[in-house]
């Protein structure tokens, strides 16, 4: 049967084949308390998916993602597809994919680090294993393998 759970949207963008239970942090890397008043925000939990067994799907009407933003959902849900939708169709559909470098995605989990010294840098990881996924801060060295508590948001 086709996916009828969520009203359609006009314009916006889908989050697909989220991790199923990773939703709740996808809403919270968008920002999704923070749109504007206009936006309709769809969020299913545990639906039945052929590929996956069991996803999450975000839909967010009126809202493009910024790089980091997707680089930051493909640190959560590596099978993370998104879809761009203007006037009820999909224009672009792609999946996310964990890029070897990110910057201003994550914050160091060492206070010590100098990206945590109120200077004006943004904080860099190399990915250094991906299965499962190891990140290291560019400037202190520290591993990261536990990274969802210093995910940046909005
Ligand atoms: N107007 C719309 N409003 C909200 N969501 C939409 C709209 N059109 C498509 N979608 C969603 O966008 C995503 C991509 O659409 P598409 O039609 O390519 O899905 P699909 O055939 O289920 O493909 P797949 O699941 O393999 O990515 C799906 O999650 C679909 O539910
Ligand atoms: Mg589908
Ligand atoms: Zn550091």
């Amino acid at each position: 049967m086709r996916e009828l759970k969520i009203t359609p949207i006009k314009n916006g963008t889908v989050i697909d084949h989220i991790t199923s239970g990773f939703a709740l942090e996808v809403l919270r890397i968008i920002g999704a308390n923070n749109l504007d008043k206009e936006s309709t925000v769809s969020v299913a939990l545990h639906v039945r998916s052929r590929r996956m067994g069991w996803k999450d799907i975000v839909k967010v009407e009126n809202m493009e993602l910024s790089p980091q933003k997707v680089n930051a959902i493909a640190l959560l849900s590596p099978t993370a597809t998104i879809s761009m939708i203007q006037d009820f169709k999909v224009i672009e559909k792609r999946p996310v994919t964990l890029p070897d470098h990110f910057t201003g995605v994550l914050k160091c989990p060492n206070p010590n680090c100098i990206s945590n010294q109120g200077e004006p840098i943004e904080p860099e990881f190399d990915v250094v294993h991906r299965r499962p996924l190891a990140l290291r801060c560019r400037y202190c060295d520290r591993y990261v393998d536990d990274f969802l508590p210093h995910l940046k948001t909005r």
